[in-house]
């Protein structure tokens, strides 16, 4: 059923982001690029607004921006969930599935419930219409390690093995498992990584991509993994490996910075890249914009659950060591534009003084060096109710504070979440603005933040403190950005 665009226009419903019109999603699934569309598959409850009946919800795009929601594309079957896992595009029919031309194959955990107990295997579905349609593999499991935690496999095709590579998680185990398969039915164990980096709860939800230099040097290997519950920020987060991947192993670098959070915000989760992707392009990233902590109570309906703004990724080394670099595809939604000493006011202004504007924009800011340590942004929905966004030069964080933003959904939800400052980076700041959301990239890039708000108005005021706080000339911009839906 095509939804309406009064389906998209509730309180808090997200204008830049994806929503399912209805019900409960978690992460992204089978994110995978295939003649001319982009398909965003989710974990998704098709009966309720909370986690269960996990199926593989399903929307389609030709931008990564403007969604189409499709019917559910694996539906939960006998005591099988469809969990989380990725979608390929089989070149060359190495599965033997595909009857004309190139076809679609998901690689997903089944969670079943068995007498013994729950049994996590990886298993096969596969689709000959564009995603729209998937049949069982008859053979599945494909791989099963009689265990109630193995999932989340992330496939993709090695061109130099001319294989395929899945990176799986043992989430108890702290350990990512490689395997390797000619025809994604028999795998092949390659080796293990971890545990290492943060073990403080379950490994999920991996990501292995190789990543461009955002300056034309060797690309390297990433490895995303996700952690919940005990991420530093609380709840559920990612970190990431930067290092090798030689076709078998993947070894961490030694450099400075090898190792970080791909999202210091409290609200990108399971995040995975897209396969398939043009050979020119760098690759994309979505998440789940939420935590596991309270994501049963996000105070939204008929839905519950949205995915992040799809970011690019890259990577910088400089002298300060290396780091992920994420840049938010926005710039096709991008409307009237103001300089942001048209539009935002200093600090000694209350709300209600100033302009105000209605959500979804973008800023685009770079400061210059004030005299105070504390330097940024406030975004008011009211006068008792902001959310602050803001470098501090003395404590060396940057940081987003939602205590005082409107609802605080949980007692975890009061927060401030902060990433490590880097002085010799610049103090430069993008910020997405949605209903219910801000996403900041910060210093190049090489801090995401993604946080869930939830304001008491929809007409915010901007205000950039302190006094003295200034953009370096002509780099502060403000733009309104249209609506998805
Ligand atoms: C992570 C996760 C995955 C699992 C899915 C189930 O958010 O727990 O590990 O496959 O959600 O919905």
């Amino acid at each position: 059923i095509a939804a309406q665009n009064s389906d998209y226009d509730q309180p808090y419903r997200p204008q830049v982001h994806f929503s399912p019109a209805e019900n409960w999603t978690n992460d992204p699934n089978g994110l995978v690029f295939f003649q001319g569309e982009y398909h965003l598959f989710f974990q998704y409850n098709p009966y309720g607004d909370q986690w269960g009946h996990m199926s593989w919800g399903h929307a389609v795009s030709t931008d990564l921006l403007h969604w189409h929601e499709l019917p559910v594309a694996i539906p939960e079957h006998d005591n099988t969930m469809i969990f989380t896992g990725s979608v390929v595009v089989d070149h060359g029919n190495t599965s033997g599935f595909c009857t004309h031309g190139d076809c679609l194959v998901a690689i997903y955990t089944g969670h079943t419930q068995t007498p013994e107990g729950i049994r996590q295997t990886q298993n096969l579905a596969v689709s000959l219409d564009k995603g729209r349609n998937w049949a069982q593999y008859p053979g599945n499991p494909v791989l099963d390690l009689h265990l109630a935690d193995f999932r989340d496999p992330s496939v993709s095709w090695d061109p130099i093995a001319r294989h395929w590579v899945m990176a799986v998680s043992l989430p108890k185990e702290h350990k990512i498992r490689f395997y390797s398969s000619s025809n994604l039915k028999a795998w092949t164990q390659l080796s293990d990584f971890g545990p290492t980096g943060d073990i403080n709860g379950d490994w999920e939800c991996p990501d292995l991509l190789q990543i461009p230099s955002s300056n034309g040097a060797k690309s390297i290997w990433a490895l995303k993994v996700g952690l919940n519950p005990g991420a530093p920020q609380g709840g559920s987060g990612e970190q990431y490996f930067l290092g090798d991947f030689d076709g078998k192993t993947f070894r961490q670098s030694r450099l400075r910075g090898s190792y970080g959070w791909t999202n210091y915000g409290k609200d990108d989760y399971c995040a995975i890249s897209y396969n398939g992707l043009p050979k020119d392009q760098k690759p994309v990233l979505i998440g789940w914009m939420s935590n596991w902590q309270y994501a049963a109570q996000i105070p939204t309906t008929p839905w519950r659950g949205q995915m992040s703004i799809p970011r690019r990724l890259s990577f910088i080394n400089d002298a300060a060591g290396l780091a992920l670099k994420q840049e938010p595809i926005i710039a096709p939604l991008r409307g009237k534009n103001y300089e942001i000493s048209a539009l935002a006011t200093n600090t000694s202004a209350l709300y209600g003084s100033g302009h105000t504007i209605q959500p979804p924009f973008e800023i685009r800011i770079h400061f210059g060096h004030p005299v105070e340590s504390v330097f940024g942004l406030k975004i008011y929905s009211d006068q008792q109710h902001w959310t602050e966004v803001a470098f501090d030069t003395g404590k060396k964080e940057f940081y987003i504070d939602r205590t005082h933003s409107g609802a605080a959904i949980s007692p975890e939800f009061r927060v401030r979440t902060k990433a490590p400052l880097v002085t010799t980076r610049p103090y430069d700041l993008t910020l997405i603005v949605d209903r219910s959301s801000v996403e900041a990239f910060a210093q190049d890039g090489t801090i995401a933040m993604t946080d869930l708000v939830f304001p008491v108005a929809n007409n915010l005021q901007i205000q950039i403190f302190p006094d003295d706080a200034k953009p370096i000339e002509s780099e502060g911009q403000v733009w309104e950005l249209k609506s998805i839906w």
